[in-house]
């Protein structure tokens, strides 16, 4: 009795797992490369260099800038945020069309390079660096134009920081621009109000040696909110913002000629109508990877894509060690029903083209499994192409960026040494 009760509640456990399965069964939503795609996998068969690619479509990228200037707007500074977008002729491309010599830094072989290649850049450090970083930028600063004293604001975050970099200052004997980071409710370090006046004072103190020279203040806790200008959590940003501000203006400093940083792509839409800040920043929102697909940004368009051959096409899927379920698989799922494999994959990167593409079985940097439609039909020696969800890192990872413009791959655009 126990044991007929128990079988049929497997077989009803199972059915309803079944009946769930095919419920929960995924629609086919495979599909050949669209007109776009098409044209750029044309383009790689016949110039590409057979390998995984990075590139950028420099019609969206211009939109992007476009509409990133245009918010910024004429009174305030457009600061280019460098680790998203780590090439030297990517970020000359940027400053040209968006008008700007102001750069946001946050790596000192980075810095080096800005100060050797750019040598009438603004730059704000973006985050803290640790003084043997800020050490070795000046002990690599070469013969340049470039002017550290008055084109490098260096940032920190706690009066303690400023006291090493004091130090550092009168040994190297230089003056050193001061941006203070502050804590706007991200919580990721920087000045509280409270201290602010110690750090004002070292500064005030020591005139030879350091310069106060404004504020920084990230907020991308607004990113998921919708957040508009009115909105009880921007004012709360706002008003932390302005607080800093009196207490300058109180302490005799002229707070308007002080740069005075904030926002990144995700939310510099919101200042439009708001002159709290003078100076705003972004970068990954001119190429746009996906973890940009966000509220402020929806006039913005993909720019920047992976472009990987295939190396191998099954016309089933099969799995390493044929495992038991592997011919239910595509019946249940029909995004499964083809194999191919590609050059490299596990890119902090999602499938675009072709559409329809589900989690990969495994994941593997040197040949990763992609599995179809029966829709999709592309050949060995074709393309697939992938959105990177970020920039700053997964940029770095393929060599010269590939520019497409007019649908010709035109020039090739060397990125940043890490180190
Ligand atoms: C201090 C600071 N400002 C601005 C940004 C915005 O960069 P992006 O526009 O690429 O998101 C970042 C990104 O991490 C940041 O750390």
């Amino acid at each position: 009795m126990k044991r007929r009760s128990l079988l049929a509640g497997t077989v009803g456990v199972a059915a309803l797992a079944t009946g769930a399965a095919v419920l929960w069964r995924p629609e086919d939503k495979g599909a050949p490369h669209d007109a776009y795609f098409s044209k750029l996998n044309a383009l790689l068969k016949r110039d590409g260099p057979g390998r995984p690619v990075m590139l950028i479509d420099t019609e969206r990228m211009n939109h992007n800038i476009d509409v990133l200037t245009n918010s910024v707007g004429p009174d305030k500074t457009y600061r280019v945020v460098v680790k998203s977008l780590p090439s030297v002729p990517l970020l000359q491309h940027v400053m040209q069309r968006a008008k700007t010599d102001a750069l946001m830094v946050f790596h000192q072989p980075f810095l080096n390079a800005i100060a050797e290649t750019f040598p009438r850049a603004d730059t704000l450090i973006g985050k803290p660096l640790p003084v043997s970083a800020v050490r070795t930028f000046y002990k690599k600063l070469g013969n340049t134009p470039f002017n550290a004293e008055n084109q490098v604001q260096w940032l920190v975050d706690t009066p303690e920081r400023l006291l090493q970099y004091q130090t550092l200052a009168r040994e190297l004997g230089i003056k050193m621009r001061i941006n203070l980071e502050l804590d706007l409710g991200l919580h990721r370090g920087g000045f509280e109000i409270a201290a602010f006046d110690t750090a004002l004072k070292i500064m005030q103190e020591d005139s030879t040696h350091l310069q106060f020279s404004g504020f920084m203040g990230y907020e991308p806790h607004l990113t998921g909110l919708k957040a508009s200008l009115d909105q009880p959590s921007v004012q709360k940003v706002l008003n932390i913002y302005r607080g800093f501000q009196d207490k300058a203006r109180s302490a005799g400093i002229s707070v308007d000629q002080l740069t005075l940083n904030g926002a990144g792509s995700h939310t510099l839409r919101i200042y439009e109508r708001d002159n709290t800040m003078n100076d705003l920043s972004a970068g990954s929102g001119v190429v746009m990877p996906t973890d940009f697909d966000t509220y402020h940004l929806s006039e913005n368009r993909p720019a920047l894509f992976i472009a990987t051959p295939i190396l191998k096409r099954y016309d089933d899927l099969i799995i390493p060690g044929d495992p038991w379920f592997t011919d239910l698989l595509p019946k249940w799922n029909p995004n499964m029903q083809r194999l191919y494999y590609i050059y490299g994959g596990y890119w902090k990167a999602r499938m675009v083209s072709p559409p329809g593409v589900p989690a990969p079985l495994y994941q593997s940097t040197n040949q990763s499994p992609i599995t179809t439609s029966k829709r999709v039909d592309l050949q060995v020696d074709d393309y697939m192409f992938l959105r990177p969800t970020q920039s700053e890192h997964v940029m770095l990872q393929f060599g010269d960026l590939l520019p497409v413009k007019d649908g010709e791959i035109s020039e090739r655009w060397p990125v940043f040494q890490q180190t």
